[in-house]
Order: C-alpha cells, then structure tokens, then sequence
C-alpha cells in the first residue's frame, strides 16, 4: 500500500496532535460545480455516474483539484442498498429519490432480496479501488453508509418525505416489524461498510439525516441503538492503522451526551449546535466534526472568512477538529466561495495548534 502523505484528518479524528485544522465538506462532489455536471451527463445519470468506476473516481476528484481538502470521499449515495435489497431506486429531476417499492408489512420486509455487499455492491467496490489506486496517497478515502433508521426513512416513505407518517405509524404501532426491518438494514450496513474498509476506506462516516426526525426516546430506540450495534462489529484496523468512524446524525444536538457514546470516534454536528458548547460536554469523549451552515458559503468571502474565524475560535485551542459545513454543499453554490471557506480554514487554524 501506498504511504498515506498528508494524515491530518486521520489524527484529528483520533485526537492527535496535528499542526492545523484539518477540512473537507459533505457533497464536495457535486452539482455546485461545472465539471460535475458536464461528467453527470457524460454518464447518462447520477444512478449511471455511481455504477461507473472509472467516472465516479473522476468525480471523486474534482473538488480536490480545485481546493486542497485533507480528505476525498467515496463518490456513490446511501441509497445504493436499499436498491440492492430489490426496492428500485430511480431519480425524478426536481423531486429527489424515489423507490418502485416500499416496505410497509410483514410480506414487504420477506420480500426483500438477500444482500451481500460484494457481489450486490460490487460497483461501489470497483469505485472504492479505482480511487484509493488514483489517489496514490495524497489524502484519506472515506466511506460511508446511511444509518438503518435513515435508509429505512426513504423504504418505508418511497422517496423523501415532510412528516414521515408512514414510518412513524410503523415505528408506534408496529414496533416488532419496525425493530426486524432496522435490524435487517444494520446487518446489511456493516457488512457494506466492511467490504469498503477491504476495498481501501480508510475512514467512515454513518449519514444519520432524519434521526433527529424521532423523540428523545425514539432516537435511541430507532436509531442510535442500531449505529452502535454496527459500529461495534466493524473493522477497527486495516494496513496497521485505525479506521475511525463518524456518526452525524442532523438536528442531533440535544442528545450529544448519548451519542458519545455509540463507539464513534467522531461525532458531526449541524449548525444549530454551537461546537465550542459540544465540545464542552463531549470533547473529552470524541472529536468533532462541522459545522458551518451550508448557506454561509452563497456571502461573501468576507462574511464566510469571518464565520470560519468564529467556528474556530468557539472550538478553541488542539486537536480533535475536524473542519466541515454541518450539512451537505448545495447546487447554487459559487464554487469560489469554497475557495475562501477552505482558504480560511488552512490560514486561521494553525495558530490554535500551536503547542501541540
Ligand atoms: O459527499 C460526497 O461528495 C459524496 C457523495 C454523496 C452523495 N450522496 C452524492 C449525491 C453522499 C455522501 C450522499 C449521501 C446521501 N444521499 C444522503 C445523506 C447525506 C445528506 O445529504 O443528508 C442522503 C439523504 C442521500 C439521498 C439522496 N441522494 C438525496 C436526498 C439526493 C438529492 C436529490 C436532489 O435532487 O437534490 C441524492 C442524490 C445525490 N447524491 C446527488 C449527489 C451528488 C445529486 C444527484 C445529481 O447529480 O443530480
């Protein structure tokens, strides 16, 4: 294996001392750039761009030739299993995924078709390969998987959804079929993200989107019980080195105390929690990853600069940061604005690293 040159983002998830904060941002392949849009339509479509290893590594590129990120994330989507476990997965233009099928019984969850990442996800597998052999080293793959609660959130739904009523009606009243159906997802998750780490992921990060959709009680029940479970049946090491994992559940903030404590080593926060707070109650657990609002990045440089300073002087002096946007890049986004969001981080951070 290649020797990994720039390790930043790897040290900081483990609390090593680092000489600036490391920065990547959720999305960095994606529609806010025009070299995206132009390899999205030489593929044919997003589904067609994520089954193609060659174009989907291309994509996985883009934004690190543009910007100098500490990391590269895999390029593929979340909704890649449930389309594997036989639902039909397909994009409308405007409105966002959508499945065939959905999972509302007993007869739709025995319905589902068996799962083995390898040979049912064997393109993200190519895709994972392709990208760890074209970034020779240069910085960290991470992989990643959506949490059982949020794949099962687009099962149940067919598609996005407001209010969830059909996965909550589930959830309340349908407990046992709730439980067999996230159970089922998990199960799927860590052998998905297993096959990642053996196919070259370096890092993981579980996508828990709608979690902070449940109660307090529901949360832990629904969702955070089903990310400790894989978590603790994940690889640990692969080439002598630790593949640390990062749990972001959105809108998550009130429970960061529980969440600390599913095993991840990293815990992503949106926007609306404050990280020097988060720090205060879990930073002697976990670092932290986020957690600039994604709008911030349509002001100007200025404004975004400024933002940048303030994130990180709430996070305030060593390691344990890792610089990211608390939610996904959008499409209106000018991609020189990335430029002045990365800028600042690379400028203004390492003076909090000082005497590490
Ligand atoms: O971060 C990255 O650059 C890696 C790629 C990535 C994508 N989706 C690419 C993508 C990742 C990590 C995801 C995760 C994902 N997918 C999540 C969890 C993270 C989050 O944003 O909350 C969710 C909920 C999905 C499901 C999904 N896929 C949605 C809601 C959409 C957007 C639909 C729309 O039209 O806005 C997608 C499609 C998608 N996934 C796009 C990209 C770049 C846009 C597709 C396109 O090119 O049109």
């Amino acid at each position: 294996m290649t020797e990994l040159k720039n390790d930043r983002f790897l040290r900081a998830m483990l609390r090593q001392p680092v000489d600036r904060t490391p920065v990547w941002m959720m999305r960095q392949a994606g529609r806010y750039l025009p070299e995206y849009r132009a390899t999205r339509a030489q593929a044919g479509s997003f589904l067609d761009l994520c089954k193609n290893a060659e174009l989907a590594c291309e994509v996985t590129m883009q934004p690190l030739r543009r910007y100098p990120m500490d990391a590269a994330i895999l390029f593929s989507d979340i909704l890649t299993i449930p389309d594997a476990l036989g639902l039909g997965l397909y994009f409308e233009e405007g409105e966002g995924p959508k499945f065939h099928k959905t999972v509302r019984s007993e007869a739709d969850l025995a319905g589902l078709a068996s799962f083995k990442a390898d040979d049912d996800l064997g393109y993200v597998m190519n895709a994972v390969r392709t990208i760890r052999n074209e970034l020779n080293g240069e910085v960290p793959l991470i992989g990643f998987s959506g949490s059982p609660w949020t794949l099962a959130t687009y099962m149940v739904e067919g598609g996005s959804s407001k209010d969830f009523a059909n996965i909550k009606t589930m959830a309340y009243d349908k407990p046992e079929l709730m439980h067999a159906l996230l159970g089922l997802l998990a199960d799927a998750v860590v052998d998905y993200l297993s096959a990642q780490v053996r196919a070259g992921a370096q890092a993981l990060q579980i996508f828990d989107t709608w979690g902070g959709a449940l109660s307090a009680a529901g949360y832990k029940e629904f969702s955070l019980k089903y990310m400790q479970r894989i978590i603790s049946r994940l690889p640990t090491e692969a080439d002598g080195r630790r593949i640390p994992v990062i749990v972001f559940t959105k809108n998550g903030g009130q429970w960061l105390p529980a969440i600390a404590h599913c095993g991840a080593q990293v815990v992503g926060i949106d926007w609306t929690t404050d990280i020097g707070v988060a720090r205060s109650l879990i930073g002697d657990r976990v670092a932290l990853q986020g957690n600039m609002d994604p709008s911030m990045l349509y002001a100007s440089p200025a404004r975004i600069r400024k933002e940048v300073a303030s994130i990180l002087e709430s996070y305030g002096h060593g390691s344990g940061h890792v610089f990211n946007l608390g939610h996904g890049i959008t499409p209106g986004v000018n991609p020189d604005n990335v430029t002045a969001f990365v800028d600042a981080v690379i400028e203004l951070s390492p003076q909090y690293h000082q005497a590490d």
